[in-house]
């Protein structure tokens, strides 16, 4: 069971110290949005290189942009471990999944709460990670969408049945309140924006999701 903060609700004027604060966490997950794929701008790859240089954890990229079959391998080629690109807006998802791997990152697909799942299941030889949105992409601090959880068991039992390591990821509106439900569905990798930047310590926060998820862990 891993935690990966969102730093799209630290302070975007000290994030080298912001990603401090969340050192005990297992990634730290970076919102990269265009102003296009989803109706709000954050930061690019100049950023995203420097934040490589100066954190102290992982870092976990989120890419709600159009074309990332031309921009995502070089979040890889920048140092980012884990990539993902959203599959509505990805032209050709095998290809660009290989190209990640082979620029020395995990690959990820991450799904819309409107895109269903069972299309895309092929794609699981050649992916890392699955990403299930539990709110409409582009802003943090959205109410989480429980009908979503459907979505994670169904990933989470092909992702049985497919064998191999493949991570099942949340993404909004995660918090003490919901990450049981996420964890019993099937989830093991838990994104937290405002309830880790939110929280008055966010080391605490990350070790009460953590013991809150391992506690709901799925066999
Ligand atoms: C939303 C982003 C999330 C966001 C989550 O588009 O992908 O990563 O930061 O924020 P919270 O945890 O506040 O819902
Ligand atoms: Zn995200």
């Amino acid at each position: 069971m891993q935690i990966s903060p969102s730093i799209l609700s630290a302070d975007f004027a000290n994030l080298e110290a912001e990603l401090k604060r969340i050192s005990d966490a297992d990634w730290a997950h970076v919102d990269v949005m265009d102003g296009h794929f989803v109706p709000n701008l954050t930061i690019g790859l100049p950023v995203v290189e420097a934040l490589v240089k100066v954190s102290p954890i992982p870092l976990d990229a989120h890419l709600m942009i159009d074309d990332p079959d031309r921009w995502a391998p070089g979040y890889a080629e920048a140092g980012c471990r884990s990539v993902t690109f959203h599959i509505e807006a990805a032209a050709d998802p095998r290809r660009l999944a290989r190209e990640l791997r082979a620029a020395g990152s995990r690959a990820a697909m991450a799904l819309k709460p409107g895109t269903a799942f069972a299309p895309y299941e092929e794609l699981l030889p050649d992916l890392d990670m699955v990403l299930v949105m539990t709110v409409e992409p582009g802003f943090g601090g959205q109410s989480f969408m429980e009908d979503q959880l459907g979505k994670v068991r169904q990933v989470h039992e092909a992702v049985v049945r497919h064998g191999g390591e493949i991570w099942v990821q949340v993404d909004g509106g995660v918090s003490a309140e919901t990450i049981e439900r996420c964890a019993d569905a099937g989830a093991d990798v838990f994104v937290a924006g405002s309830a880790v930047y939110g929280a008055d310590d966010a080391a605490s926060a990350i070790d009460e999701l953590r013991r809150l998820a391992d506690r709901h862990q799925h066999p």
